[in-house]
């Protein structure tokens, strides 16, 4: 049985509030084997079937810097089994405030592939999204898109749409480019992508994907699952975004890296008091029946190979992930944010 110690409700238009529900677990969710006290930053009403078919849950949500402040409060003594959160970025800063533990799991290390996990198993992938380009069809022919490289092209000038540099989802796209291309070709690269921006960054993902529609700019950046999202919805002006606005994967095609992806993920923490049924409502998420609950639930795709796509997502054509190891995300995370800064990316 889930319980549930927190509501929907507690996030207000996707951001969490920064109060946190003082709700207090019992150190060790209970004497059955399977039973663990989760933390989490996912908040979708699907999660929920799995989490009861595992057993035991007891659930606090709320924001993701919360979940690790209050972690690091609970100290020792702190009840939480398993802290799920979404972007590699925010599993490194657990990562790095010292809160997973080391799992060593031959089921998870099969099953999830080594590119969407921390290679000492402090933190595992659990789905993944990847960050794609949008283009106005009025605008733009798809045929003159290839690279997140190639939108530092002067033909893109005042063209580009995309959020401020705080937010996680750039931090770890500018953090791939450092790895993969070294500080210097990065720092270029940036240059001329923010000297393109259509705008000063400003709203969310899906709000960049509106803007787009609304000829603000003609190329925008966001998650699949935004788009996926609208697609779905029966709101009439949702559709007209739909229509007037394409879904494009950079870097794929022959020789190149794959389009540039992400993922939510969890850990075990270092105190957790139940750590053997915390690893094993890890695997539990890896089984195929709960990775393809647990992406379609936000429109993502699985991290295991063989579980069917949600058929929406699927439309779109098979993806072609860049298999740069997610964990690098982490580590070039401060170098990305200092760049960023630097070349003026508000
Ligand atoms: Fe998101």
């Amino acid at each position: 049985m889930t319980t549930k110690i927190s509501r929907r409700s507690f996030f207000v238009g996707g951001t969490a509030l920064t109060a946190l529900v003082v709700a207090n677990l019992p150190r060790r969710a209970s004497a059955q084997s399977r039973a663990i006290n989760l933390y989490s930053s996912r908040h979708y009403d699907t999660d929920d079937v799995l989490y009861d078919a595992f057993g035991e849950v007891n659930l606090i949500e709320a924001g993701a810097d919360e979940l690790i402040e209050r972690i690091q409060s609970e100290g020792a003594n702190s009840p939480a089994d398993v802290l799920l959160t979404v972007d590699a970025g925010r599993l490194w800063r657990a990562e790095q405030a010292g809160l997973f533990q080391p799992v060593r799991s031959a089921t998870l290390q099969q099953r999830i592939p080594a590119y969407l996990r921390h290679p000492d198993g402090l933190w595992y992938g659990l789905t993944q999204r990847a960050r794609v380009l949008y283009y106005n069809r009025d605008r733009v022919n798809p045929a003159d898109l290839s690279t997140y490289e190639a939108l530092a092209d002067p033909q893109w000038r005042n063209k580009i749409l995309i959020r401020t540099s705080s937010n996680v989802y750039n931090l770890s796209l500018v953090a791939s480019r450092i790895a993969i291309h070294g500080e210097s070709e990065a720092r270029r690269w940036l240059e001329g992508f923010v000297s393109n921006f259509a705008r000063e960054p400003e709203s969310n993902d899906t709000g960049q994907i509106r803007a787009c529609a609304a000829g603000v700019g003609d190329v925008a950046i966001a998650n699949s699952y935004y788009y996926i999202r609208l697609q779905k919805s029966d709101d009439p002006a949702d559709q007209e975004v739909v229509e007037k606005v394409g879904l494009f994967f950079p870097n794929t095609g022959p020789g190149e890296r794959g389009t540039h992806v992400n993922i939510s993920g969890g850990g075990v923490l270092q105190n957790a008091p139940n750590p053997e049924a915390a690893i094993a409502f890890l695997e539990h998420l890896a089984n195929g029946q709960s990775q393809r609950y647990f992406a379609e639930g936000n429109n993502e795709y699985p991290v295991v190979a063989g579980v069917d796509i949600d058929p929406v997502l699927a439309s779109h054509g098979q993806l072609q992930a860049d298999p740069l190891n997610v964990a690098d995300l982490g580590r070039y995370q401060a170098d990305a944010a200092r760049l960023m800064d630097e070349v003026g990316w508000r």
